[in-house]
């Protein structure tokens, strides 16, 4: 009898520090947020409402603010390169490290561990909201 054919798959993972929550998803699948680029970190996030995340993205996460503001921790090799527009609004982001990203701007190639800064994560519970909100549409998508 011939070996059973086994197919191994090796989907991506996404963990969110200091939560702790880990994605594992098959990107082909996952939803149009409209929020983010496709496959964006904030796009990972939102695609998951029940597991707990949230990832602040006031601008709706068209590269316009600094709220999902994320310090990659593992597999930053991972990500796409980082693009001109998101290295200049990076820069005005507070507590900058040189593993910052805009997580509606880094788009998953693989296993990522992120941690969302403390300042960012406590925006919602103290009141914080969205100046723009979904008030922007959001942006083209190309697939
Ligand atoms: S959500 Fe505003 S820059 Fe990412």
């Amino acid at each position: 009898m011939p070996p059973l054919l086994t197919v191994q798959w090796n989907l991506p993972s996404v963990t969110f520090l200091p939560a702790n929550i880990t994605v594992e998803y098959d990107p082909a699948i996952l939803k149009d947020t409209g929020h983010g680029l496709p496959g964006s970190l904030l796009d990972i996030a939102l695609n998951f409402p029940k597991s707990g995340l949230h990832l602040e993205h006031a601008c709706g996460g068209n590269c316009a603010c600094t709220t999902c503001h994320v310090v990659i921790r593992q597999g930053e090799q991972n990500l796409s390169p980082m693009e001109e527009d998101e290295e200049d609004r990076l820069d005005m982001a507070a507590d900058l490290t040189i593993h910052s990203r805009l997580g509606c701007q880094a788009v998953v190639k693989g296993d990522v561990v992120i941690e969302i800064p403390a300042w960012n994560r406590n925006y919602v519970s103290e009141g914080g909201a969205s100046i723009l909100g979904d008030g922007i549409p959001p942006p083209a998508r190309a697939r």
